[in-house]
């Protein structure tokens, strides 16, 4: 065991962290709905990488490894977590990368559950996993485009070891700076700029809005 599971690495932001990670020499395996899928993405993102990146199910991918991350959509969340639960051991690491938001006519808002935030829902959920967030302010437009990434990505989570995982994880992408947001409550913060970023890049029409904090 060890390594890296991505959960919907299939999709626009898992594709891009996973480039970058496997470029660095993380060991990955892309979880999806789809064998096949996860395969096809696999042999993509091996030959953008240069690295071995390997596809499987969502549940082989979070037995395979001891940190997984979680990038697919908030609805999905409750289905997908059935899905690995089995293969979720106490002491793995899960990093939610996910922002519940709402598109409407009027805009978009963030729609959270009842718990606060995706990353409190993933610990309800999983209680007996240590859950950290982080790069929910990332586009995956930035990450997919060659070179640095420069922008400050804010960790929040309840346990230090994990966060320190998370912490190198950030460092291995050239130009992220990782910023400690304190407790996984405090992902509800973070989660809750992504709508405004979203605005301000199709106001703007740019590839991407991201942050960068003065004064730290
Ligand atoms: N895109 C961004 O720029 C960005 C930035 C920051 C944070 N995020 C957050 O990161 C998460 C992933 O974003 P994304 O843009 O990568 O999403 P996405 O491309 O729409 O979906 C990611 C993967 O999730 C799985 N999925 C999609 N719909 C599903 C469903 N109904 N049930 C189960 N699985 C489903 C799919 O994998 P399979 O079909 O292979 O199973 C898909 O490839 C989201 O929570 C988003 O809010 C995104």
């Amino acid at each position: 065991m060890g390594g890296i599971a991505v959960i919907g690495g299939t999709g626009e932001l898992g594709r891009g962290l996973i480039v970058h990670w496997a470029a660095a020499g993380e060991k990955i395996v892309i979880g999806s709905r789809s064998r096949e899928k996860a395969e096809r993405i696999a042999r993509e993102l091996s030959s953008r990488s240069g690295r071995k990146v390997v596809g499987a199910t969502n549940r082989q991918a979070a037995e395979a490894a001891d940190l997984v991350v979680l990038s697919i959509p908030f609805h999905s969340l409750e289905s997908i977590v059935e899905e690995i639960r089995p293969a979720l051991s106490p002491q793995k690491i899960i990093l939610s990368v996910i922002v519940p938001l709402r598109f409407t006519r009027e805009g978009i808002f963030y729609d959270p559950p009842p718990s606060g935030s995706a990353a409190e829902e993933v610990a309800r959920l999983l209680p007996q996993c240590r859950v950290v967030s982080a790069f929910h302010t990332v586009g995956a437009k930035q990450l997919q485009q060659q070179g640095p990434v420069p922008c400050d990505v804010v960790i929040c989570g309840d346990d230090e070891e994990a966060k320190r995982r998370v912490t190198e994880l950030i460092r291995l992408i050239p130009g992220m700076r990782p910023i400690d947001g304190g407790p996984l409550r405090n992902s509800r913060l973070v989660e809750s700029t992504v709508a405004l970023l979203i605005e301000l890049t199709r106001r703007y029409r740019v590839p991407g809005v991201s942050i960068r904090f003065e004064g730290i």
